[in-house]
């Protein structure tokens, strides 16, 4: 499932060939790795690395508005900290444009996040628990179908991995649990947009992959039985996937950094690998 690149440089100034297999990997639930290729932190951005800098689990960057949001930082280290996420997306930004390429134009660059705590041991709730196997999906910002595409890099100061344990492939994990599924009214989604649960409307595509997000991390006889592999992100590494179709659990590690993309379903090269239409085949209806 994980497919290495053998980068050092976030973006291909240097002409190097991109892999011409990455994509079609992506798409069927690999993982591009990316081992050497290390998000470069300056002796003053090290101030950044305290638990305590995220208010709650993670400090998030739009880079549309440049406003960082769920910081402690004040004054001119929250301008430096902001400096530091505009750089870190800058390069995911470049980083995908370059190894993907059949995506060019077509990815939407949404917010990006710096997660300072520690994950194992930490208490959540098992909505919230990431240690439990899920696929990704948004409460509060509905994808209508779009896919989720992240890029993942560890900068733990210390050389620890972030580890995760990756599940079964999404149509299994869809086949699994879709007799569970409830369909929404569609009255639901309006009421969820008017009273601002929800930025945009709720399509019921974003609705089952919420069930199915809650479905997984809620069924402990299936996080304990489901397959599934280890997988140890070493400190300096990158790493891209659509997190919406890889079944992932992340079980320990401490300082990443992520952005997120979000693509349609026709910029795909196999849009009917797809989630939404792996759905749409089980439910036998539309859903955007
Ligand atoms: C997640 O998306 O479940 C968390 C991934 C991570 O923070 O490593
Ligand atoms: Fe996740």
């Amino acid at each position: 499932m994980l497919f290495p690149h053998d980068w050092t440089a976030w973006d291909r100034e240097d002409g190097a060939a991109v892999d011409a297999a990455a994509v079609a990997q992506l798409e069927s639930g690999g993982i591009l790795l990316f081992p050497q290729l290390a998000f470069e932190v300056r002796a003053a951005e090290r101030d950044f690395f305290v638990p305590s800098m995220a208010i709650a689990k993670n400090v998030s960057f739009d880079p549309a508005s440049g406003r960082v949001g769920g910081a402690r930082a004040t004054g001119d280290e929250a301008v430096a900290l902001g400096s530091w996420l505009r750089r870190f997306s800058d390069s995911a930004a470049a980083l995908v444009d370059a190894a993907l390429p059949d995506y060019r134009g077509r990815l939407e660059r949404g917010r990006a996040s710096f997660r300072p705590a520690e994950i194992a041991g930490r208490q959540t709730s098992w909505r919230h628990d990431d240690t439990r196997l899920h696929v990704d999906s948004f409460p509060a910002t509905p994808v209508q179908g779009r896919r989720i595409l992240r890029v993942f890099t560890n900068v733990n100061p210390e050389g620890r991995p972030r580890t995760w344990r990756v599940g079964e492939a999404f149509d299994r994990v869809a086949l699994r649990f879709h007799g569970r599924f409830r369909l929404p009214f569609p009255l639901t989604a309006a009421v969820l947009r008017a009273v601002r649960i929800t930025k945009t409307r709720r399509s019921p595509y974003d609705t089952l992959m919420l069930q199915l997000h809650d479905l997984m991390k809620a069924d402990g006889a299936y996080q304990a039985s489901a397959v599934q592999t280890e997988v140890s992100f070493s400190a300096g590494s990158t790493w891209v996937a659509f997190t919406d179709a890889v079944s992932h659990a992340a079980t320990s590690g401490q300082y990443q950094l992520e952005q997120t993309f979000l693509l349609p379903v026709e910029a795909m090269l196999q849009p009917e690998a797809s989630p939404l239409r792996i759905l749409e085949r089980l439910t036998r209806r539309p859903l955007v």
